[in-house]
């Protein structure tokens, strides 16, 4: 049984002192080491997540992009080893917003992956497809394109497995959830194919997320649905009480 895994993505929300706010209120929510609880938050808050984190020091923390390159003349980026050290063991790689707002390409998204765990970090690879691939029948050949890229970063015999998100583009901050048939659909897609290129048990053990519009209220129906092994929650991540509630629900 792979252990359920909530992860909130605060994208650019929460400096340093709306993040110390946020753990004094979440942590105490939780005992015990069920569910994982990943929080991405700005990179200029990380240290401030590490340091408020307080009774909960398990609460695992990412960056939401990290730089291939080890360090250089790249401005406003951050590298992996530096994220390591600022106290964070995750980082999300491939999100939509850096795929369609930034351009980030799948051959990036193998850089990334690579220098992740290279240092040490799990890269969480999300993929999905837009509402024209949808609509054209392409949601397989558009997400395990996009698996098949971020596993190319992955070594035969890396020692931290990858986490995988879902994360239809037209579902995120939109309000509009896939169906659990959709969703379901995908998770089997995602994980049929882990086993075809890597073999059954490195795919039992990648937990696939599903992401995009999860809110307190469909979090368990969601996370009842096969294959899912967690959420990753944008919006509804950055209020204490509603994260609380959706960790209550794995
Ligand atoms: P949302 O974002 O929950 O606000 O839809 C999800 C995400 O982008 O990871």
């Amino acid at each position: 049984m792979r252990p359920k895994v909530i992860a909130g993505n605060w994208k650019m929300h929460h400096g340093p002192s709306a993040t110390r706010k946020f753990f004094s209120e979440f942590s105490p929510r939780f005992d015990g080491a069920e569910p994982t609880i990943l929080i991405f938050p700005p990179a200029i808050s990380l240290l401030a997540a590490a340091d408020s984190r307080g009774s909960r020091p398990e609460i695992g923390l990412g960056i939401q992009n990290i730089h291939w390159e080890p360090e250089g003349a790249f401005t406003g980026e951050h590298s992996a080893n530096m994220v390591v050290a600022a106290g964070a063991r995750f980082a999300l790689v491939g999100h939509s917003e850096r795929r369609h707002v930034f351009g980030e390409t799948d051959a990036q998204v193998e850089l990334k992956v690579a220098a992740a765990i290279g240092e040490g970090l799990t890269p969480l690879v999300c993929v999905g497809e837009t509402l024209d691939e949808r609509r054209g029948g392409r949601v397989e050949e558009v997400i395990v394109r996009q698996l098949d890229a971020a596993l190319l970063g992955v070594a035969e015999d890396a020692k931290n497995p990858i986490l995988v998100a879902y994360e239809p583009v037209w579902a995120i901050g939109t309000g509009e959830t896939a169906t659990t048939d959709d969703v379901a659909e995908a998770h089997g897609i995602l994980r049929r194919r882990l086993r075809e290129i890597r073999g059954d048990g490195f795919a039992q053990e990648v937990a696939i997320l599903y992401g995009g519009s999860v809110k307190p209220d469909n979090a368990a129906e969601l996370l009842a649905v096969t294959d899912v092994d967690g959420v990753l929650v944008g919006g509804a991540s950055l209020d204490p009480e509603s994260f609380a509630r959706i960790a209550e629900s794995g």
